[in-house]
């Protein structure tokens, strides 16, 4: 699949996840399959770009092309603004992120919030695309509220301002994050409109990843929730689209690597104070289900240097390959293929 002209490795792609897909995650998806990663979402208020938080977002350094930036924000001109300076960063795409349930994002009218005003929704696509040189995707949801999806609409407006490929969450503002992702209108959105459809919400095994393409017919799909803890999915996935075959789950032995390698890279990103505390959630995510992992966390999130972190990491794994644990006895929650439409 082709993004303006870039042509990705392949058409699965990691979702931007604020506080998650940082360089040292996508970077990791990527090298397990991932075709493609768009970053964490980043304010378009210039007065907060130099924000610690901003200048972690934006880092962009050695990260595999093509790279994507996403801007959240309400005013065209701002947003434009922002493409501009993050097309000067090094992005090679820009995103807009027009899917944001949070609170703190659509009380000032932007995520999905912008969704309710078409008319700005159709200046802010026109005037993102005219500002820059690079493609320019959009991320969005089925609509604000259930009952009242505009979808539709939307998706054609933005064919029609330039929007390189549109990238769906199956749900509404509404929704949140309840229900289960609704993949008919992404369906009808591939109908109606030529640029690539990336299909998103709730893909988190090989079988519904290929029920998403197959179904849907989208150009790609997007996974987010589904690789906390896991980035070696985009493995899986990719295998089984090939071959109609399962991978191997990853054994303990290689978890270990991977997380300690995780562990490593965001400890040079992010240093020792903050790099000890974000650390934490992706080591919970990665021991999710695996024998005593509640007790080992508690133990875990009391450790304050980053030395110490990755030693208790080590010993935890150590204990585990020493009883024999194997990820295949992780139960891994999956939905009801048959209760979704
Ligand atoms: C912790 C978290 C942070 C997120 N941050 C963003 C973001 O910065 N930008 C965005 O467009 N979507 C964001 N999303 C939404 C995801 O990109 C994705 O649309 C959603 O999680 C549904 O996909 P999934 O079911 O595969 O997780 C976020 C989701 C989560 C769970």
């Amino acid at each position: 699949m082709y993004i303006g002209s870039y042509r990705l490795s392949n058409n699965l792609i990691v979702a931007p996840m604020a506080g998650v897909t940082d360089r040292p995650f996508r970077t990791l998806c990527k090298y397990f399959g991932a075709g493609h990663a768009v970053s964490e979402m980043m304010t378009a208020d210039k007065t907060l770009r130099m924000s610690k938080k901003s200048l972690y977002r934006a880092n962009f350094d050695g990260e595999l092309a093509p790279i994507s930036a996403q801007i959240a924000g309400s005013d065209p001109e701002q947003l434009a603004e922002a493409a501009r300076y993050q097309v000067a960063n090094g992005a090679q795409i820009v995103d807009i992120n027009m899917g944001c349930p949070a609170k703190k994002v659509c009380n000032k009218l932007a995520g999905s919030a912008l969704l309710q005003d078409e008319d700005l929704v159709a200046r802010i696509l026109d005037t993102v695309v005219a500002a820059v040189d690079v493609p320019v995707t959009l991320k969005t949801r089925l609509g604000f509220l259930n009952g009242q999806e505009n979808i539709l609409r939307v998706a054609k407006r933005a064919e029609e301002a330039g929007i390189a490929a549109l990238a769906l969450h199956g749900r509404t503002r509404e929704d949140m994050y309840l229900n289960h992702a609704r993949y008919e209108l992404i369906k009808q959105v591939k109908q109606l409109i030529g640029i690539p459809v990336i299909a998103n919400g709730d893909i988190d095994s090989p079988e519904k990843a290929k029920y998403v393409l197959d179904y849907t017919g989208a150009d790609a799909i997007m996974i987010g929730r589904a690789a906390q803890g896991r980035p070696w999915i985009f493995r899986e996935i990719g295998h089984y689209l090939k071959t109609g075959e399962h991978l191997a789950t990853p054994d303990i032995a290689e978890v270990k690597a991977v997380l300690l390698g995780h562990l490593s890279e965001l400890y040079q990103f992010y240093g020792e104070y903050s790099g000890c505390r974000i650390a934490r959630k992706h080591i919970a995510w990665y021991t999710k289900g695996l024998r005593s992992s509640n007790e080992f966390r508690q133990n875990m999130y009391k450790v304050e240097s980053t030395a110490d972190q990755a030693k208790v990491v080590e010993a935890y794994f150590d204990q585990l390959l020493d009883l024999g644990q194997r990820m295949s006895d992780v139960q891994v929650e999956q939905v009801n293929l048959l209760e979704i439409k």
